[in-house]
C-alpha cells in the first residue's frame, strides 16, 4: 500500500497544499516550526482518524478558519481510494471514501496502515508505563476494530466508575451500585487483556531476531507483558479493592494500569540498561512492529520517521535503512547531512518553509 497524493486546505499552518508522493522515500526538511510534522499528522489522521499528538480536531484547523480539509489518494492492492476528511470546529468530522460518506469515523480504520516513529518512541523503555500502553493501543487500534471498540468501552466504564467513586464520597448509599460497574469493567477489561497478551506474544516472537542483528549478535531481547491483573483474578481483586478505590476515588485494578518490560539476557533494561541499550531496544521494538503489521495485514504498512534519524548513530541508521526496502517512507529532518553521509536513497525531497512546500529534486 502507498499514499499517492495529499491535498490540504486550512489544515494547521497550510492554507493550500498539493503533493504527489513517491512509493519509496519521501523526505521533508526545513527549520523548526515550518510545518514538517503537520504533513505527517495529516496522513496519520487518514490512517487512524486521530492526531498522533492527541489533540482535538478543532486544533488542527488553521487559526481563524471554521473548517479544514484533508484529501489523500491511497493505492491498495492496485485499487485507488480517495479519502476526504472534513474537519469542523464545532461538529464531528465528516469522512468520505471515493465520494461515499461514512456513517462513523471508525469505518475508515484499516484502509491505510501507518507505523509512526517519533523521538518519544526512542525513550519508550525508560518512560512511564502510560507510554508503553499508548504504544500497544496505537498499534492494536489500527489492526483490530474489535479491540478499538472494546478499549473505548472499557475506558468509558473506568471514567464512569471513577465518577461514581467521587459521588460516593458525598452520597455513601451510592456504593450499592459499584458492583454493576465492576461487572462491565471485567467484561470489557478481560477482552482488552487477552488481545494485548496475544499482541505482545506476536511481537516477542519477532523481536529476538531483529535485536540480535541490531546488537551485532550480542544481545538476546524479549518483551514481557505485565498485566496489572490476570483475567482469572480480575473480578476478585476488583471487589477486594472497593474500600481502597473509594478512599482514592479512582479505580486501582485493571488493564488501564498495564505495563510491559524489556528483558535482555535476563536483565530488566528499564532499570539496568545503558542509554544506548535502551535506544537500540526501542528501535528493535519499532522494527518488530513494522514486521508484525506486515505479517498480519499481508502487505507493508507506510512508515513515518518524524525527526528520529538525527537521534540515531550511523550504525543504527544503517540498520534502519536496510529495513526500509520496499516500504513507502516519510521522513522529516532539519538538516540533510545524515542523508548525504549515509548513502540514503532519496526518491523525493521537499523543502518546507512556513506552510509552503517546494519539491527540490
Ligand atoms: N491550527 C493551526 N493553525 C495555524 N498554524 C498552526 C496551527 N497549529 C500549529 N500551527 C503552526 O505550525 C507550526 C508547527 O508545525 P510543525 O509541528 O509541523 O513544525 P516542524 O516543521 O515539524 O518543526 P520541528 O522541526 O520543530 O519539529 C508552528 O509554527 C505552529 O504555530
Ligand atoms: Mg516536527
Amino acid at each position: 500500500m502507498y499514499i499517492k497524493s495529499l491535498r490540504l486546505a486550512d489544515f494547521r499552518n497550510y492554507e493550500k497544499l498539493g503533493l504527489e508522493f513517491s512509493e519509496g522515500t519521501n523526505i521533508f526538511y526545513g527549520d523548526n516550526a515550518q510545518g514538517k510534522t503537520n504533513i505527517l499528522e495529516a496522513l496519520y489522521m487518514i490512517a487512524t482518524t486521530k492526531s498522533h499528538r492527541g489533540v482535538r480536531d478543532r486544533d488542527l484547523i488553521r487559526f481563524d478558519c471554521g473548517e479544514g480539509h484533508i484529501r489523500t489518494v491511497i493505492i491498495k492492492d492496485g485499487v485507488d481510494y480517495q479519502v476526504d476528511m472534513h474537519l469542523r470546529s464545532s461538529k464531528s468530522k465528516g469522512i468520505a471514501i471515493n465520494g461515499q460518506k461514512l456513517k462513523r469515523a471508525s469505518q475508515l480504520m484499516g484502509l491505510l496502515h501507518i507505523v509512526f516513529f517519533s523521538p518519544e518512541d526512542l525513550t519508550i523503555v525508560k518512560n512511564g508505563p502510560a507510554y508503553r500502553r499508548h504504544f500497544i493501543d496505537m498499534e492494536l487500534c489500527q489492526l483490530d476494530d474489535l479491540y478499538l471498540s472494546n478499549l473505548n468501552k472499557y475506558n468509558k466504564i473506568v471514567d464512569q466508575r471513577n465518577k461514581l467513586l467521587r459521588d460516593i464520597a458525598r452520597t455513601p448509599s451510592l456504593s450499592a451500585t459499584l458492583p454493576v460497574w465492576d461487572d462491565q469493567l471485567v467484561e470489557y477489561g478481560t477482552k482488552v487483556i487477552a488481545r494485548r497478551a496475544k499482541f505482545m506474544q506476536n511481537l516477542n516472537d519477532i523481536i529476538g531476531d531483529i535485536h540480535l542483528r541490531l546488537s551485532g549478535s550480542k544481545e538476546h531481547l524479549s518483551i514481557r507483558y505485565e498485566p496489572n491483573v490476570s483475567v482469572g483474578e480480575f473480578a476478585g481483586k476488583l471487589s477486594a479493592a472497593h474500600e481502597r478505590d473509594q478512599y482514592l476515588k479512582s479505580t486501582s485494578v485493571g488493564p488501564h494500569k498495564d505495563d510491559f518490560s524489556f528483558i535482555c539476557d535476563e536483565i530488566d533494561l528499564r532499570r539496568f540498561g545503558s542509554q544506548g541499550q535502551q535506544r537500540t531496544c526501542a528501535l528493535s521494538l519499532k522494527l518488530a512492529e513494522l514486521k508484525l503489521v506486515e505479517n498480519l495485514i499481508g502487505e507493508a504498512p507506510v512508515l513515518m520517521l518524524d525527526d528520529v534519524l538525527s537521534e540515531l548513530d550511523t550504525n543504527r541508521q544503517n540498520y534502519l535503512l536496510e529495513a526500509l526496502g520496499g516500504i513507502q517512507t516519510f521522513i522529516t529532518c532539519t538538516g540533510l547531512d545524515e542523508f548525504v553521509n549515509n548513502r540514503f536513497e532519496i526518491d523525493k525531497l521537499y523543502q518546507v518553509t512556513n506552510g509552503s512546500v517546494t519539491e527540490v529534486n
